[in-house]
C-alpha cells in the first residue's frame, strides 16, 4: 500500500516543523492511521542539521502530551519534491524558499499549514525562536488547529 507522506518545513528544522511533526504524528497514530501516512519535517537551512528541537519546543510539546525528542533537524532536498504528497510551510519565507527550489511538475504539492486550519487561514506561523515563552504556545496553539484540518484533508485522499 502506497502511503501518503506529509512534510512540514520551517527555517531551523528545530521549533515550528519538529512542533508540527509531533502534533501530526501523535493525531495520525489516535485516528488510526500510522501505517498509511508517513509524517517528517525539515528546514530550509542547514544550521542545526542533526540537532534535537529547541528544549523550549520539545517541553511546550510534552506539557501537552507530544513527544519531540526523538527528532533531530535535517535540511529541506530535492529528493523531498518526489517523495513527498505535501510540503508544508510554516510561513510565507518558507514557502517561498520551498518554491525557489521546487522542480516545476512539483510546485502543486507546496502550501502554507495554515491554508487548512481555522484560526488564521491566510497567515504565518510566527517564529518563536528569538521570544518567549508564548511563542510556543502559540506555535501550538496554530499547529494543533491546522493539523486538525490537515487529518481530515488526508482522510480523503487515502
Ligand atoms: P524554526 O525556528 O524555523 O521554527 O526551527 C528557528 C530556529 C533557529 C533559527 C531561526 C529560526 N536560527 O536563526 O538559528
Amino acid at each position: 500500500m502506497k502511503k501518503f507522506n506529509v512534510l512540514f518545513v520551517c527555517l531551523g528544522n528545530i521549533c515550528r516543523s519538529p512542533t508540527a511533526d509531533g502534533v501530526f504524528r501523535k493525531y495520525i497514530e489516535s485516528a488510526g492511521l500510522a501505517d498509511q501516512v508517513h509524517v517528517d519535517s525539515a528546514g530550509t537551512a542547514a544550521w542545526h542539521i542533526g540537532k534535537s528541537p529547541d528544549p523550549r519546543s520539545t517541553e511546550a510539546a510534552y506539557e501537552r502530551g507530544f513527544d519531540l525528542s526523538f527528532l533531530k533537524a535535517r535540511q529541506v532536498s530535492e529528493q523531498d519534491f518526489e517523495d513527498f504528497d505535501l510540503l508544508l510551510a510554516m510561513d510565507e519565507d518558507n514557502f517561498q524558499n520551498l518554491m525557489a527550489i521546487a522542480p516545476d511538475s512539483k510546485t502543486h504539492k507546496v502550501q502554507k499549514l495554515l491554508t487548512l486550519g481555522s484560526l488564521d487561514p491566510t497567515g504565518d506561523v510566527p517564529d518563536p525562536y528569538y521570544g518567549g515563552s508564548d511563542g510556543f504556545e502559540r506555535v501550538l496553539d496554530l499547529v494543533e488547529d491546522a493539523c486538525a484540518g490537515l487529518l481530515e484533508r488526508i482522510k480523503k485522499d487515502i
